[in-house]
């Protein structure tokens, strides 16, 4: 698939290394504002470079964009490119508004194109492990699922508008959050209502929570619950535990690590850990940013075959779900000022 990469900065520049390196696709545009960065980017495959992302949906044949710009912009070069019959997939979040995701939705639905949202974190080895556990049965009938996601705030940004609430429609949640509750609904099935909780005592950013805590339930009544955090003083840290009535999963990342607790067939409890010796090597050696280049890797690969095929497969978050952990942020500041459970809207 030939593809537009919409937006250059520091995730664009992970993105387009995905793509040059994906079996499936081939980098053919480029487009940032700054157009240094459209033609240092599209120089990695001898792409063309734009400043304008409607030059590109005009004057070049693409089967799809991804989109990495910040989220205010989203929706209007997301719906554009769908309307332009070509495929989206869009960085997290999918919007900083509600109304903007469903809309960005429904244009999806409207013309037929496909729409996928950014959770590459879907595709992290430790939580493809918790997923494949999962299925496998190995810890009995699903109960609950406890979640941190956090970093030390605002030293983690690299621009003003990571933590501006106009821009990002929130703080903690819809930041590293935000893959968190994706998370959380993947290994769920579906969460039905939320009661929630967004505090900002620490950074007093006026609307960006530094701490967002929810308790959600599920539509069959199993409980998860999340804390996303910008005062995680110990530092990164990204972690979900399932409990089933046989056993528990942990997957975490930063350091990549599982741990399985089981009841084997003779009654028996085991126990088995993951430590991806060399993936902590690698990013020694050369950064996290290969263990995200790779998850981006293997997303474009799935987002090619849904654009060929329709079928979205098991790990792709199609747009839905970044619709679907927009509302679950946002439920969280609802419930904040209401001090109630608030119920999700229908799947529509
Ligand atoms: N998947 C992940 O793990 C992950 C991690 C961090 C950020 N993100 C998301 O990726 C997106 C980009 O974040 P970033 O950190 O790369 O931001 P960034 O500020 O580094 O880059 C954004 C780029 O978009 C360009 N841009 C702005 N307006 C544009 C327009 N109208 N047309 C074309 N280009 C335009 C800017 O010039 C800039 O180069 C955001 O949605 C962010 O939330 C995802």
């Amino acid at each position: 698939m030939r593809i537009g990469l919409i937006g250059a900065g520091n995730i664009g520049r992970l993105r387009a290394n995905a793509i040059n390196r994906s079996n499936s696709c081939e980098l053919a545009a480029v487009v940032d504002v700054d157009l240094q960065r459209a033609t240092a980017v599209a120089k990695t495959s001898r792409g063309a470079a734009y400043t304008d992302y409607q030059t590109l949906l005009t004057s070049e044949s693409v089967d799809a964009v991804v989109v990495s710009t910040p989220p205010p912009l989203h929706e209007e070069i997301v719906v554009s490119a769908l309307e332009n019959g070509v495929h989206v997939l869009c960085e997290k979040p999918l919007a900083n508004t509600l109304s903007a995701a469903r809309r960005m939705v429904e244009a999806a639905a409207g013309t037929g194109n496909k729409l996928a949202t950014g959770f590459n974190f879907r595709y992290i080895p430790s939580f493809r492990y918790l997923r494949k556990t999962l299925d496998s049965g190995a810890i009995g009938e699903l109960d609950h699922v406890r979640a941190i996601a956090g970093h030390v705030g605002l030293s983690e940004f690299k621009a003003e508008w990571e933590h501006d609430n106009n821009v990002v429609g929130g703080g903690a949640l819809m930041d590293i959050g935000i893959h968190m509750i994706d998370l959380v609904r993947y290994t769920l099935g579906e969460v039905a209502d939320v009661y929630g909780m967004a505090t900002e005592n620490i950074w007093k950013l006026g609307g960006s929570e530094d701490n967002g805590f929810a308790l959600m339930r599920s539509p069959e009544g199993r409980a998860a619950t999340l804390q996303a955090s910008w005062s995680e003083w110990k530092g990164y840290k990204f972690q979900i535990e399932v409990y089933g009535d046989r056993g528990m999963v942990q997957a975490s990342y930063g350091p990549m690590r599982n741990t399985l607790i089981y009841t084997d067939g003779h009654g028996r409890r085991q126990k088995k850990t993951n430590q991806y010796r060399k993936i902590a090597v690698q990013e020694k050696l050369l950064g996290w940013q290969r263990t995200i280049e790779k998850s981006f890797q293997l997303e474009m690969d799935d987002f090619a075959r849904y654009c060929q095929d329709g079928v979205c497969g098991g790990t792709l978050a199609d747009g839905y779900a970044g619709f679907r952990a927009v509302e679950i942020a946002n439920a969280v500041y609802s419930s904040t000022e209401s001090k109630r459970a608030v119920s999700l809207s229908e799947p529509f």
